[in-house]
């Protein structure tokens, strides 16, 4: 007996259609749009913030089919503070809520969690589910998933030159050495290869802080899109307008 899984079927088709060349090793994403979505619905912006941490884990799967190397996601600004106690505190929690459902699956596909931002002017209960699933992750070499909570593009740029300038104090580095190779090693993304791809769903068109540095030569991608309408299927067409682009690097 023979059994049809239409659906199934189409979903793979979709997949296959991605070619495997000149794939974004790392894919940054403004996942803006939480609050007008839930305004639309007449509902609260926490629901929003609430189905878009549903639309994490979907890219998130996506992504490790893609074969996608890391992807950061902007989840907290250091301007979100300004935002109304409630969704302030509502979003401290979510990475908790967020890692309670989804860690084990994370561990399965081999996902690595990180983080980049300011981490220790977190709350306590936020540093705490974050620590545990970096510790839980550590090993995994599959996809990069690196959430940026509490970042600031600018701040992340002025501890490095604050620690360039202490390193030069003490004698560890002198001035004429430091060119834009060093300088990225004491930015908060040290360890990785600056974005391929920059998504920015809600159709704002700016960068609002986030990667400054960083995003210098990124292919940027914004869709009208509202982040908790965000899916698998747009994320495979983002992949696929970056490999119709050409890159220049300011060459020809
Ligand atoms: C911007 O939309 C979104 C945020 C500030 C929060 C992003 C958080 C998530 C997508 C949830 C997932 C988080 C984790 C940690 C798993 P907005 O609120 O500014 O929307 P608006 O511009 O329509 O008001």
């Amino acid at each position: 007996m023979s059994i049809r899984l239409p659906f199934f079927r189409k979903k793979r088709k979709k997949l296959e259609r991605i070619k495997h060349e000149n794939t974004p090793e790392h894919i940054a994403i403004i996942m803006d749009g939480n609050g007008r979505w839930a305004k639309k619905k007449g509902l609260p912006r926490i629901a929003g913030h609430k189905e878009g941490m549903t639309v994490v884990q979907k890219i998130v799967r996506s992504a490790v089919k893609y074969d996608i190397k890391i992807l950061t996601l902007f989840a907290f600004s250091t301007e979100n503070w300004k935002r109304p106690k409630p969704e302030v505190d509502f979003l401290m929690r979510l990475p908790k809520e967020f890692l309670h459902i989804y860690l084990p699956e994370m561990i399965e596909n081999n996902v690595r969690i990180d983080t980049i931002g300011d981490f220790d002017s977190l709350p306590p209960h936020t540093r705490k589910a974050i620590i545990h699933a970096k510790e839980q992750t550590k090993d995994n070499d599959g996809l990069l998933l690196n959430f940026a909570f509490n970042y600031g593009g600018r701040y992340d740029i002025m501890c490095a030159m604050k620690e360039i300038v202490r390193d030069v104090d003490e004698g560890k580095l002198t001035i004429d050495s430091v060119d834009e190779e060093s300088f990225a090693t004491y930015l908060n993304t040290k360890n990785i290869e600056d974005p391929d791809l920059l998504i920015r769903t809600s159709g704002e068109q700016r960068l609002s802080n986030f990667l400054l540095w960083q995003l210098a030569y990124t292919e940027l991608l914004f869709t009208d899109v509202l982040w908790p309408d965000y899916n698998e299927e747009l994320f495979g067409n983002a992949i696929t307008e970056y490999q119709n682009r050409k890159r220049r690097y300011g060459g020809v």
